[in-house]
């Protein structure tokens, strides 16, 4: 998620102004390429900020009180939105969201500006009424790693509302790597401050065992993000391309120092997806808005 300030892609595209779609990237990623799929969206969509997201996203089982310490008191978790969705969802539960994700080929055709990529891990919380007595879920997401060497990404997210710890991602250009043994793993880790944190995920193929529909995915993954409620991230992932098509069920564990906990965590035994998908996000965040 680039959560961009137009403030930030104007300067870039200045930047760049002398060299259009030319990718300014940091020198610790020089030497490697990604694999990422090309963004392919760019110019049917403009005005909005678009490019290839992929990576590990873990539904994490954890008691609704434990969510709800964790979780700012004004907003409501809606339980019977997530049970309509999963009727069999452990009773008392509630499905957190773990995800080490790629940014790839950030382009925003319309300021002739790009982005380079970067990594970012998170905790995110879906299923959340922000307005109270809505129907509209959103997604809390407030403190993130991001790759240490993308200042646009670090400051779009802190112009968001978000904490974010600039991050040493392992690997450094791709959303996770396989494992001779078949396991793929992706990490993050920031150690300044006195409190490192960090997250790493470890997962392997899961086709016998599929609790969460890729339907789901896409729900949760689609509800408007936000860190506060001055401003969302009306950020799109596109499920209907190629892309989502290489989609692979898993099962793995996620350690995690990282907010809003205050102790490390481990959780094992949890189940997702590893994907990927085009996105599309405006350059400028907007009011939160209930849709329903
Ligand atoms: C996603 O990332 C993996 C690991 O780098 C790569 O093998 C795969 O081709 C990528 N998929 C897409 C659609 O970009
Ligand atoms: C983008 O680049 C093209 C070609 O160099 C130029 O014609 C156009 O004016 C530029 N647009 C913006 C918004 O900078
Ligand atoms: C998610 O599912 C809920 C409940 O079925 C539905 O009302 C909502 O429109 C879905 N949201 C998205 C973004 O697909
Ligand atoms: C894919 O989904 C997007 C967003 O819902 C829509 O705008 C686009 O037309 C769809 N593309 C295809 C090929 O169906």
């Amino acid at each position: 998620m680039t959560y961009t300030l137009v403030l930030h892609i104007v300067i870039l595209s200045l930047i760049q102004a002398a060299s259009p779609f030319q990718h300014i990237l940091p020198l610790s990623q020089d030497s490697c390429v990604s694999q990422d799929f090309p963004n392919q969206h760019a110019q049917q969509y403009p005005t909005l900020v678009s490019g290839n997201l992929n990576g590990t996203t873990l539904i994490v089982p954890i008691p609704l009180d434990t969510a709800r310490q964790a979780i700012p008191n004004g907003y409501r978790i809606i339980e019977e939105a997530y049970r309509t969705l999963l009727p069999t969802f452990p009773d008392g539960m509630y499905p957190m969201m773990a995800q080490i994700l790629h940014d790839h080929d950030l382009q925003l055709p319309s300021y002739n500006a790009s982005l380079p990529d970067f990594s970012r891990a998170s905790l995110e919380f879906p299923f959340l009424d922000i307005f109270g007595g809505g129907h509209t879920s959103f997604r809390w997401a407030a403190t993130f790693m991001i790759s240490a060497e993308n200042d646009i990404a670090i400051e779009g997210a802190r112009g968001y509302g978000a904490d974010v710890y600039p991050s040493t991602f392992d690997p450094p250009c791709d959303s996770y790597r396989t494992l001779l043994s078949g396991t793929t793993y992706a990490r993050g880790w920031s150690n300044n401050g006195a409190r490192s944190r960090f997250m790493a995920i470890e997962t392997v193929l899961s086709w016998e065992n599929v609790p969460y529909p890729i339907d789901f995915i896409k729900n949760v993954t689609n509800q408007p993000v936000f860190a506060n409620t001055q401003a969302c991230d009306h950020y799109m992932r596109l499920f209907n391309t190629t892309l989502s098509s290489f989609a692979e069920p898993v099962v793995g564990s996620v350690s995690a120092n990282l907010e809003p906990f205050s102790q490390p965590q481990k959780w094992s035994d949890v189940y997702g997806w590893r994907l990927a998908t085009p996105f599309l996000e405006p350059p400028v965040l907007s009011e939160c808005q209930a849709t329903a």
